[in-house]
C-alpha cells in the first residue's frame, strides 16, 4: 500500500477528471498498468494508469457515473489538491506482449490503459494502430495527446460518423496483436470480428464489466485450505469462494465481484484452478499461480491458497 498525496485535478474532458498522485517510493510501471485507489468507504476501485511511465507521479482518469457505485462520485466530488489517498498496486494484467505489429481500439474512458502503450509504440518504431472511439469529442478525453501521437492515431465520433468498420481496422495489420479497452459491446463486436476469421488468439481485452452470459457456468461444491490462516473451508456450489473465504474473517480486497477487475487476486499453492475471470491471459491461467477468488473455483476437489 501506498499513501499518496493528490498533487492536481484537472477536468480532460465532460465528465472526466484526472487525478495526479504524487509521493516517495513509488512503484515503477508499464502500459496497460493499473492501481487500486482505496475509496473512503473502504471498497477499492481499479483506474488504469494513463501518464508517461517515467513521470515521478501516477495518473488516472476517472469518468463520472453519478449512478455507479459510488468510487466515482468520491473522486468528482470528495478529492482535492493536497488530500490523501491509498493505493494498491501496481498490476499488470494488459501488458504489450512482443508481436510484428499492435491494434491498439479504445471505446471512451478506455482509452487511459492504451494511450500509454500507443505513447510507447510510437517510439519503438515497430508497426501500431490506433482507433480511439468516442460519442462526441467534448467526451473523449486526452484529445491533444493523440493529436501528438501523428497518423497511426484516428478519432472517431460516433454521433458524427458512427463506429468505423472493425474489419478495416484489422485489416491494416493482418499479424497484429489487437488490443481492445472500453464497453463490452465494442469488445465483443472486436471479439467476433477476429473469431469469423478464426483468428481469436489476437485479442487483447481490458473488460468494464463481465459480458453478458457470465453466469451459465455450472458450479460445484470444493474445499479450500487457507495455508496461513491454518483454516480448511467449505465452498458451495452457490457460492463464492470471495464469499466463503471473507465469512471465515480472512480480509480480501473486492471491487467488481465479476471477475474484471483484478481486486481479489490470491496466489494459489496447490490444486487446478477453474478460471472464470477476464483478468488474467491464457499464459496465466495456465500457469496456475493464482486466481480470481470471486468468479473462479477449483477444477478438483480441493485447492490451497496464500491466505
Ligand atoms: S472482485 Fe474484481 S476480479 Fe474479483
Amino acid at each position: 500500500m501506498h499513501e499518496l498525496m493528490v498533487r492536481g485535478l484537472v477536468l480532460e474532458a465532460e465528465n472526466v477528471l484526472t487525478v495526479e498522485l504524487a509521493g516517495t517510493g513509488l512503484p515503477a510501471w508499464t502500459p496497460g498498468a493499473h492501481v487500486d485507489l482505496i475509496v473512503a468507504d473502504g471498497t477499492v476501485r481499479q483506474y488504469s494508469l494513463c501518464g508517461d511511465p517515467a513521470s515521478t507521479t501516477l495518473t488516472v482518469a476517472v469518468r463520472h457515473e453519478p449512478a455507479g457505485r459510488g468510487g466515482s462520485d468520491w473522486v468528482h466530488r470528495g478529492l482535492r489538491p493536497g488530500d490523501r489517498v491509498t493505493v494498491r498496486g501496481v498490476r499488470n494484467h494488459f501488458a504489450l506482449e512482443d508481436a510484428p505489429g499492435h491494434v491498439l481500439i479504445a471505446g471512451g474512458v478506455g482509452i487511459t490503459p492504451l494511450l500509454p502503450m500507443a505513447e510507447h509504440l510510437a517510439r519503438a518504431g515497430t508497426p501500431w494502430r490506433l482507433a480511439y472511439i468516442g460519442r462526441s469529442a467534448a467526451r473523449m478525453p486526452f484529445l491533444h495527446r493523440i493529436g501528438a501521437l501523428g497518423p497511426h492515431a484516428t478519432i472517431h465520433e460516433t454521433a458524427v460518423s458512427g463506429r468505423p468498420p472493425i474489419g478495416a481496422l484489422l485489416d491494416e495489420h493482418p499479424d497484429a496483436l489487437v488490443y481492445v479497452c472500453g464497453p463490452a459491446t465494442l469488445i465483443e463486436a472486436v471479439r467476433d470480428a477476429l473469431a469469423a476469421r478464426g483468428e481469436a488468439g489476437r485479442l487483447r481485452a481490458e473488460y468494464f464489466q463481465a459480458p453478458a452470459g457470465d453466469d451459465a457456468a455450472e458450479a460445484g461444491a470444493f474445499t479450500l485450505r487457507l495455508e496461513r490462516s491454518n483454516l480448511e473451508l467449505i465452498v458451495p456450489a452457490d457460492r463464492s469462494a470471495l464469499d466463503v473465504v471473507t465469512d471465515a474473517g480472512v480480509d480480501v480486497l473486492r471491487d467488481c465481484e465479476e471477475g474484471v477487475c483484478g481486486s481479489c487476486e490470491t496466489t494459489v499453492l496447490a490444486g487446478e484452478v477453474e478460471h472464470r475471470d477476464h483478468v488474467l491471459t491464457a499464459r496465466e491461467k495456465a500457469a496456475n499461480s493464482c486466481m480470481m477468488l470471486c468468479v473462479s473455483r477449483a477444477a478438483g476437489p480441493r485447492l490451497v491458497l496464500d491466505l
